[in-house]
């Protein structure tokens, strides 16, 4: 199959609907992607970039029913990763004389990967050009690092088309080829997946080369990547994108993220998020656990956000591996510009929270206050640690707040100082905002009017031993924090045992 594109240019890649992984597990595609290849027939016949191996027999046969593969002048190869030149070992069995344009770094990268180095290989650099007849030429522009050493994107003079291979790109798959035919939210979705998960060590570099490029003052019709649509309505739309996301980007967003062994640092990020959206109910707070939902979700979200707040169990006194794991991609992905704190419960030692705070340090983050729980939070620490999300809100907001927003108690209920909490400052806070309001200081917060003994009675299930307590509610099941047990639905369940409300017995003297 092959799609046209404009006037002589064809579309001839690989649709991929299945396709979960890339980079081993690394990413995880959840819209599929397209590798995207074309052929350009002018005077010259020239074919951009190929597809990824496992569709070599498949392209090339496609290919066949286009055009005489012995037509073909020249093969441009913009990025040697196997998704892009992957079918070239059977396209250059069949026409093994053809000329390859590309950088030298691909040079070695695809005999590395094909193990021929008597291909014949034209290496090229930034301004270079072919002529490919009918008065247009083909420019070539070095790109490294977008997304790897060897990459380049092609020019098409009098089309106006720029083959950017990754640059530009997202893992999505659509019958539809072009940006203004497909769900738009969609789109931008997966541009922005790709761009956080890939392109955001080398932001620097993609704000330097856009700048290049448009320095060249040249029409761009329309931009061709290697990995799904092609840009035509708007095109360089994409571009003013890529030059936000690569200046420090942010938005008024919070992410939260965890893992926990016994739900208890759980219950820390939920009231942490609630004591955030107290404060400041613009801010967007969207709470992850690493071990169930999507890393690359989560990447993205982290990318998107002003802050994070990164919490773990202690284990073996050091953090449970998959918030490490997230770290260590975190670091790698040297995020600018973002504040972070780190929380968790534990229960002999509390190593993991001063581990998290000082990889997080580490990874230029500008660091805030820790927060640790001992054992289960009772009523008292799930008041402290929404009591610090109310903290990092005004901390890190990026506005003034109303006053009584920024005043407000958590709640009613007296907040002991003996608490088995243990709130530390991991590091000073480098070159943060001024608070806009005075901040909290942990352990003592505000009262107001009291409850009746009836509001904040405790109820024990008599069959497990595990209590429930109006001042934590039951996040789990849709029950606020201030539930009095009269509220409780009938159809609630002990959390413990799975037992309903009739084996519940008052706690005594609580
Ligand atoms: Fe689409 Fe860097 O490969």
């Amino acid at each position: 199959m092959t799609i046209h594109v404009k006037n002589n240019i064809h579309w001839v890649g690989q649709r991929d609907w299945e396709v979960q992984d890339f980079h081993g597990t690394e990413y995880k595609m959840t819209k599929g992607t397209s590798y995207n290849s074309y052929l350009i027939r002018e005077e010259k016949t020239v074919l951009i970039d190929t597809v990824d191996h496992r569709f070599s027999h498949q392209f090339i046969q496609n290919l066949e029913m286009e055009v005489n593969l012995e037509e073909i002048d020249y093969i441009v190869i913009n990025h040697a990763e196997e998704d892009h030149s992957g079918a070239l070992s059977d396209l250059m069995a069949r026409i093994p004389n053809t000329p390859i344009y590309c950088t030298e770094n691909a040079v070695d990268s695809i005999v590395g990967h094909h193990h021929h180095p008597e291909w014949n290989f034209q290496v090229v650099k930034t301004g270079d050009s072919l002529d490919i007849g009918n008065g247009k030429q083909l420019i070539f522009i070095e790109a490294p690092m977008l997304h790897w050493p060897d990459s380049m994107m092609t020019y098409l003079t009098g089309d106006a088309v720029l083959f950017s291979n990754d640059a530009f790109g997202q893992h999505y798959c659509d019958e539809r080829l072009f940006n203004d035919e497909v769900d738009q939210n969609e789109l931008m979705d997966q541009c922005l997946r790709y761009y956080s998960n890939i392109l955001t060590p080398f932001s620097g570099l993609v704000t330097a080369k856009i700048h290049e490029v448009l320095s060249f003052n040249v029409p761009v019709d329309m931009i061709a990547t290697s990995h799904g649509i092609v840009w035509r309505d708007n095109p360089t739309q994409i571009i003013h994108q890529y030059l936000e996301w690569a200046d420090n980007y942010q938005e008024d967003r919070i992410t939260i993220f965890y893992d926990t062994m016994s739900n208890n640092t759980r219950m820390m990020a939920d009231a942490i998020a609630q004591g955030i959206h107290d404060v400041d109910p613009s801010v967007a707070v969207k709470v992850f656990n690493v071990s169930r939902q999507d890393k690359n979700d989560i990447l993205a979200s982290v990318f998107r956000s002003k802050g994070i707040l990164v919490g773990s169990s202690t284990m073996n006194n050091v953090m449970m591996p998959k918030v490490a794991g997230m770290l260590e991609e975190i670091t790698g992905l040297r995020f600018k510009n973002k504040k972070a704190g780190a929380f968790g419960s534990y229960g002999w030692n509390g190593g993991a929270v001063d581990r998290i705070h000082s990889r997080l340090t580490d990874a230029g983050f500008e660091t805030t206050l820790g927060l640790k729980a001992k054992w289960k939070p009772d009523g008292k620490m799930m008041l402290k640690c929404r009591e610090h999300g109310r903290m990092i809100a005004k901390q890190w907001t990026l506005k003034a707040l109303p006053l009584a927003e920024a005043s407000a108690p958590v709640s009613n209920l007296q907040v002991s100082k003996q608490s088995t909490v243990e709130c530390f400052d991991a590091a000073p806070v480098q070159n943060a905002e001024p608070s806009v309001a005075s901040q909290p200081t942990i352990g003592s917060v505000a009262t107001s009017e009291a409850l009746s003994p009836t509001d904040t009675q405790k109820m024990l299930c008599t069959v497990c031993n595990w209590v429930y307590d109006p001042a934590i509610g039951e996040v789990n099941q849709g029950i606020d924090i201030g539930t009095c047990w009269s509220d409780v639905p009938e159809s609630f369940l002990c959390p413990e045992c799975g037992l309903g409300k009739d084996v519940f017995e008052p706690v005594k003297g609580a």
